[in-house]
């Protein structure tokens, strides 16, 4: 049975989607089968896997599997990736359309919020690990993936607004993970993203860090060109021919390496 994590901050930009994506490529350099599931309306985990959703050949997405409000029924919105072997093998997408944003105003509805756990309801079994790319809001759509997780993990910038971001991210879960009929979830680690070196106001803000979060601050990763080629280009960083783009393609994998041996202790 598959270890969900649902990935979020409430800033926009913090690295969400490139680490649901990159961590999903680790996970399965580790031999890792990994289910990604795109609950942002942007899809940008989506097209960076090689999915391009098409109006004139429409296929089921995560947005369809919400509405439908049936147990099991995101079974039919899961996609091979475009990626090559060996992640085209072990990572599969439930992939976001647009549409997504109107799930939005169902909120009011009794239960909606628990319809993509109903949704994804003995779909993942298979799976080793379910990663759920979160938009960068607290909304109806987070809390829909934070209701279905079994774990949050949350990205951040070495920056003052995405910091309170990511305190605001964690104790909105401490606050409502009853509410969404999940006690007990929490934030099990803080992945500290698009660090600069050469910024004294990022050297400022990493010393405040442990203060913050303690010894969940799993990794630094530095801000790289390769990273955002990797995501424009739709591409595992290891598809990258530059050393830079292989070194980060080797820090997704200890990160992978690490949250295995988190998750399963
Ligand atoms: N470490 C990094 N180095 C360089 N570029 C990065 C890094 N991390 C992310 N980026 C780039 O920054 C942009 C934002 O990253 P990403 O889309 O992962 O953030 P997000 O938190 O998912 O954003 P949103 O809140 O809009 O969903 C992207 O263009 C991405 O390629
Ligand atoms: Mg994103």
């Amino acid at each position: 049975m598959a270890f969900r994590i649902a990935i979020g901050n409430n800033k926009g930009g913090t690295g969400k989607t490139t680490t649901t994506v990159q961590l999903a490529a680790g996970l399965a350099e580790n031999g890792k089968r990994v289910l990604v599931v795109d609950m942002d309306p942007q899809a940008n985990a989506s097209r960076r896997l090689g999915f391009r959703f098409s109006e004139a050949d429409p296929v089921p997405t995560v947005s369809e599997a919400i509405k439908a409000d049936a147990a099991g029924v995101a079974t039919d919105a899961i996609t091979a990736i475009g990626w090559d072997a060996p992640y085209s093998e072990r990572i599969s997408l439930i992939p976001a359309r647009f549409d997504l944003e109107n799930r939005i105003s169902e909120a009011a509805v009794l239960g909606a919020v628990s319809r993509l756990r109903k949704a994804l309801d003995g779909v993942d079994d298979d799976y080793d690990y379910t990663l759920i790319d979160c938009p960068p809001s607290l909304g109806h759509l987070t809390q829909l993936a934070l209701a279905a997780t079994d774990a949050a993990v949350c990205t951040l910038e070495p920056e003052y607004d995405a910091v309170e971001a990511a305190v605001r991210f964690r104790d909105f879960i401490d606050a409502q993970a009853a509410e969404l009929k999940n006690p007990g979830l929490t934030v099990i680690g803080y992945i500290v993203n698009r660090v600069r070196s050469t910024l004294g106001a990022h050297d400022f803000q990493l010393d405040g860090l442990p203060d913050l979060f303690g010894d969940r601050i799993w990794c630094r990763l530095e801000e790289r060109t390769a990273i955002k080629d990797a995501a424009d280009s739709a591409a595992p960083l290891s598809a990258l021919k530059s050393t830079t783009a292989k070194n980060q393609s080797s820090n997704y994998k200890e990160l992978a390496a690490r949250i295995i041996e988190e998750t399963q202790a």
